[in-house]
This record gives C-alpha cells, sequence and structure tokens, in this order.
C-alpha cells in the first residue's frame, strides 16, 4: 500500500462524514474482502496472476457513478485490486487507447499482464465495438506501464464519474504521466485520414464534468482546476522529437453518439476545433485535477462533416485505426519511451 499513496485512502471517520460515503465505506469493505495483497514489482506474468477477484457489486458499481468522495476511493480499491493482480505495486504511465488504437499496441512492452476491465471495482462493461475492455499491465525499460484498451462514453450513459474512472485509478495506482488517444473527425481541410495529431488544448462541449455534483474530499486537490496548460508543452515537445511532423490542434469534445451536422461543423471552426470527438476531455479534466502530466494523439479517422461530400460512419473510423496501426504502434512506442524517461 505504502507506494500506492497518490490518493491518499479515505479516512474512515471523513468518510462516514458524508451523504455518499456509507457507500464508500462499502466499497473499501468490498475491496478488502477481494483480497488487498500486493506482490512485488515487476514480477507479472501473463498466466501466473492471481485469481480474480468476484466481480464488483451493484452497490460498487452505483457508488463509482455517484461520484464525490466515494468515486476516489473506488479508485484507491481499483488499484489495490490492479497491484495484486498483477503483482506491480505501482505504475508509471498509463495511455488509454481510444477507437482506432488497439492494435497500436499488440507489441508495446513486456511481460503483459491482461485484466478484464469489468473485474476491477468501478469499471464499466464497453459496449463500443472497437474497444475491448481488456486492463493490460505491460514492462517498459524496467518500468510499469499501463494500457488501458477501451474507454467509456458519456454517450454510453455512463456518469462522469464513471468515464473518468480508469483514469483516477491509474494516478491511484502511482501514474504520473497520462496518454489519452482518440479517434476523431478532422475539421481542418488540411488533415489527411490516418494522421496522427497532437492535442494543444480542448474545448469540453459536453456539458459535463468529473468534478461536478459533490466536492472531492478535502484531502484531494481543490475542484477548481487551472487548465491553461492542460496539455503538457513538454510532452508535446518530446512527441514531436519523435515525429517532427506531428500537427497540433484543438480537440472538441462532444457528447455524441451521433456525429455532427455540416452545421455544427462550420460552427466549431468558428469556435477554434480543428478535430472533433466523443471522448477525452473529461478523462483529461480529471488527470489534471490530480496532477497527471497529459499528452494527447488523435487519429484523423475521417473528414468531420461537411468537409467532404462522403458520409460518416464508424466502421470507417475502425478502418482507418486498422490502416494506421503500424505507424501509431511506431509513434505510441517512441513517445511513451521518452515520456518514461521524464518520470
Ligand atoms: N465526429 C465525432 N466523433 C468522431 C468523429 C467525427 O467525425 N470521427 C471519429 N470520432
Amino acid at each position: 500500500m505504502a507506494e500506492i499513496d497518490r490518493l491518499k485512502v479515505l479516512d474512515p471517520l471523513k468518510v462516514l462524514a458524508g451523504a455518499a460515503l456509507g457507500a464508500a465505506v462499502g466499497i473499501a469493505a468490498g475491496a478488502a474482502a477481494r483480497g488487498g495483497a500486493e506482490g512485488s514489482a515487476g514480477t507479472g506474468q501473463a498466466g501466473a496472476t492471481p485469481p480474480p477477484a468476484p466481480a464488483p457489486s451493484a452497490q460498487e458499481r452505483a457508488a463509482a457513478a455517484a461520484g464525490g468522495a466515494a468515486a476516489y476511493a473506488i479508485a484507491q480499491s481499483a488499484a489495490t485490486e490492479l497491484a495484486r493482480r498483477t503483482c506491480r505495486p505501482r505504475h508509471d504511465l498509463a495511455v488509454v487507447l481510444g477507437s482506432g488504437w488497439q492494435e497500436a499496441v499488440a507489441g508495446l512492452g513486456e511481460d503483459p499482464v491482461d485484466l478484464p476491465a469489468d473485474e476491477l471495482p468501478g469499471f464499466a462493461r464497453t459496449t463500443v465495438a472497437g474497444h475491448t475492455g481488456v486492463v493490460r499491465s505491460v514492462t517498459v525499460d524496467g518500468r510499469n506501464v499501463l494500457l488501458l484498451l477501451g474507454r467509456a462514453h458519456l454517450y454510453e450513459g455512463h456518469t462522469p464519474s464513471v468515464v473518468a474512472h480508469p483514469v483516477r485509478t491509474a494516478i491511484a495506482a502511482g501514474v504520473g504521466t497520462v496518454v489519452l488517444t482518440n479517434a476523431a473527425g478532422g475539421i481542418r481541410r488540411d488533415y489527411a485520414v490516418g494522421q496522427p495529431v497532437l492535442i494543444a488544448d480542448h474545448l469540453n462541449l459536453t456539458g459535463a464534468s468529473p468534478l461536478a455534483g459533490a466536492p472531492p474530499p478535502a484531502d484531494m486537490p481543490s475542484r477548481f482546476v487551472d487548465l491553461s496548460s492542460a496539455w503538457d508543452p513538454k510532452l508535446r515537445a518530446l512527441a514531436r522529437e519523435a515525429e517532427p511532423s506531428l500537427a497540433e490542434g484543438v480537440y472538441a469534445g462532444l457528447l455524441g453518439p451521433q456525429y455532427e451536422t455540416p452545421a455544427e461543423i462550420a460552427l466549431l471552426r468558428t469556435l477554434g476545433a480543428d478535430l472533433v470527438g466523443m471522448s477525452t476531455v473529461i478523462e483529461a479534466i480529471a488527470a489534471r485535477h490530480l496532477g497527471a502530466a497529459l499528452l494527447g494523439i488523435a487519429l484523423v479517422t475521417n473528414a468531420a462533416a461537411g468537409v467532404l461530400e462522403a458520409p460518416l460512419d464508424h466502421a470507417e473510423v475502425l478502418a482507418a485505426g486498422k490502416a494506421a496501426a503500424p505507424a501509431l504502434a511506431r509513434l505510441l512506442a517512441a513517445v511513451v519511451e521518452r515520456a518514461l524517461a521524464t518520470v
């Protein structure tokens, strides 16, 4: 437990003070019942992992969805379970793999340990094609890296707390650098399908925030988070070092799941958006709230509505990811290696 201290376990007395907190106590007890023993660093091997804990209870899922103090408690529980199952007491860096990105990590790292995400407390079951719902732990240059293959989206009906939960778990597990990847529509006419673009800034147009609602516990940072340099300039420079041709753009995060109208894309362009998608911004806010450094890479999977005559569909998004996978794999490996050197 000592190494997993970025999110401190809630003081039980404080926990009892708030309304959401009966649930948090239940979560902590549930996680403890599932077994909190942690193994030694870097020894996890596929096939040699501890047995899965019982699936999270409905109460735990509900508490995680509600947000507030319970959301942080269940992230801590998930981090503890992750450490136990992977036999890796902490992780250094996490990568969230969005639509089209899953194949890009097939060869990333060594000694992979795969866990079905929904066996970890608070993780949602994925309902989206192209999102496998696997949490993979690998080692890269002797460091532990968490690969989150798939994510939860607001448009699936998940609350912002559930969407933010994997990132909060990663940070509770020791992660100080979070790489968020996604598939996006290209609003700029000079973006090509299959092109990765660094996220320089974002517009959160979802109408939601992982920090809305009950305030974080007193031992967490203030919810009034400064986002003026949310997308870490140093990490972006490192990524451009790895791939000098990388463009940068502003990502507009919308609720979805429908694609946009041409009029909406015209509006987004006037607002300063270069890319449009249905993810990332909620996780980004949660990561910055907890002080993690953020890098974002969007894969342009299609020209946004109205940019070309062509209609949009999800199969096209996945196909673009498949075609770009070898180039994305090289880019991610180089970026992860460089980013690890800074943590
Ligand atoms: N719009 C919104 N989300 C997306 C798009 C798009 O054009 N392409 C991939 N994700």
